[in-house]
Formats: structure tokens, sequence, C-alpha cells
């Protein structure tokens, strides 16, 4: 076995930050290896999308170290160093963020050429398996704003597997959907996590998380308070705060969405 591969390629070591005077992560510790899943859930504002902005060098700690497949992200201290390190991280947000005068086809070939210098044949060539993969193949030629919220979201998801990166991470992509398109956006999320895509992601879809992380980590008020397989999460070690959580949450861990598209 390559020893090379069995390092983490994320690690976060006693990762605090703060925004001003509020301190919003204090001490966070965190391990990815290869292929994995890892979700995080937790309350609103326990800082699950600043744990995110930090892996990707959004944002920058004032303590500790982060490090992705051999890179000091917290040293990164000029622009272009963090821009290269995006290309290698990929990030979806909960609001896509498409380019609305662009096709589908065109948003997702516009990083790939423009950043990577990939040339456009290869470019598109990629992006229509992708567009396969993400199952639109038939909105290539189609504006954002013809789609419905979970095709852009899937767009969205193409895109960012344009730039062909190390890890994605996904920040509550189905949260501002309708609930009949979270399904088909979860489809193609568990098809990669089951291709191997070293995936990080929050969500308030607890089957989902339950279903397809390696590993679910709780977060509350800036910690990481617990940590576990999903069977350890939702039903060994029996945390009453994860419990009231979870419980706490529209329809406790809810049906499981997105079986059939
Ligand atoms: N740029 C910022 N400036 C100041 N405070 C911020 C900033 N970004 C986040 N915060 C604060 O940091 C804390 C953690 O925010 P974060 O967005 O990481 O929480 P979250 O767990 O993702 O919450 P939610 O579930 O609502 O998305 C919150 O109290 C938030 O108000
Ligand atoms: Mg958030």
């Amino acid at each position: 076995m390559n020893t090379e591969n069995d390092e983490p390629i994320v690690r976060l070591d006693d990762v605090h930050l703060s925004f001003g005077q509020t301190e919003v992560l204090k001490g966070i510790n965190l391990t990815v290896h290869r292929g994995n899943a890892v979700s995080i859930i937790g309350p609103s504002g326990s800082g699950k999308s600043t744990i995110l902005r930090c892996i990707n060098a959004l944002v920058t700690p004032q303590r500790g170290r982060i490090t992705v497949d051999g890179t000091r992200v917290d040293q990164l201290a000029r622009e272009n160093e963090r821009i290269a390190l995006r290309k290698r991280v990929g990030i979806v947000f909960q609001q896509y963020n498409l380019f609305p005068h662009l096709t589908v086809l065109e948003n997702i070939v516009l990083a790939p050429t423009r950043i990577l210098g990939v040339e456009r044949r290869e470019a598109e060539k990629l992006a229509r398996e992708l567009l396969d993969k993400v199952r639109l193949s038939e909105k290539a030629g189609a504006y954002p704003g013809q789609l419905s919220g979970g095709q852009q979201q899937r767009v969205a998801i193409a895109r960012a597997l344009a730039m062909k990166p190390e890890l994605v991470l996904f920040d509550e992509v189905t949260s501002a959907l309708d609930p009949e398109t979270v399904g088909e956006v979860l489809w193609v999320i568990r098809d990669l996590i089951r291709d191997g895509m070293t995936s990080i992601l929050v969500t308030h879809e607890m089957r989902f998380a339950e279903e397809i992380s390696d590993t679910v980590v709780f977060t509350e008020n800036g910690r990481i308070i617990d940590h576990g397989s999903p069977e350890q999460i939702f039903h060994t070690f029996d945390n009453p705060r994860i419990r009231q959580f979870v419980g706490g949450l529209a329809g406790g861990r809810g049906p499981m969405r997105g079986e059939v598209i």
C-alpha cells in the first residue's frame, strides 16, 4: 500500500478563528481521508460554513494549522497561492450563482478554459461528460433562468467538477431548493461519493448524511463536540445534544429523499 495515500488529504489541528471580538472556531480538529465523505451537522451559527471556508482559504484562522494534500492552507500569504488552492478544492454553495447570460455548457466551460488554460474542444468534451453525469445532457444549450433550482444546482456541481478538484466542499446545497428537487441533487452527490470523490458536506439532510458519510461530526458553538460513524452518531452514542438537535429538525431525520428520480 502506498503510505503517501494513508495521509489524510485534509487535516485541521486546533484551528481558532475570530471575526473581530467574536471567536467563531474554538479549536477545531478534523481529518478527512482520500475517497471519504465527511458530513458536518450542527445548529445554525455553530461554525460549519466557517470550517469549509477555512479549508478553501476564503478565511484564515488566527491559530492552528490546516493542511490540504501537503499544502499549509493557513500559511498562504498571497492571493495567487489561495487561488491555486481553490483550483484543487471545489466548493458548492446554497446559492448556485451561475452566470445568467451564459448557457449551461458555457457556465461549465468557462473556468477550465480561462483559469486552467484547457483547450476549448477538450473543455467542452468534459463539460458534456459532466452534464451526462448530473443527468442534464439535454440542457446544454439552456440558460440558467430556464432551469429549476435543482437543475441549476446540478449545473453548479458540474461546474465545480470541471476543475477536476481533489476534493469538493458542499455547503447546504439543497437548503434553498423546493422539496421536489432536493432528491435529484442528493442523487447526484450520492453518485459522486460512490465514485470516490472526497467530499465534506454541511447538510441538514440527516438521512442523507447517515447514508453517505464515512464520518459525521457535530459542531456546536465553534467546537466539534462529537464525531463518529453515522451508526455511532445517530444510534450508538446517544448524545442527548445530538438527539435533541436531530429531533428538533422538521420531521426528525425526515423521509429518505432522492431514492428515485
Ligand atoms: N464574515 C463574518 N463576519 C463576522 N461574523 C461572521 C462572519 N461569518 C460568520 N460569522 C459568524 O460566525 C458564526 C459562525 O458562522 P457560520 O456561518 O460558520 O455558521 P453555520 O454553522 O454555517 O450556520 P448556518 O447553519 O446558519 O449556516 C456565526 O455567529 C456568524 O454570525
Ligand atoms: Mg452555514
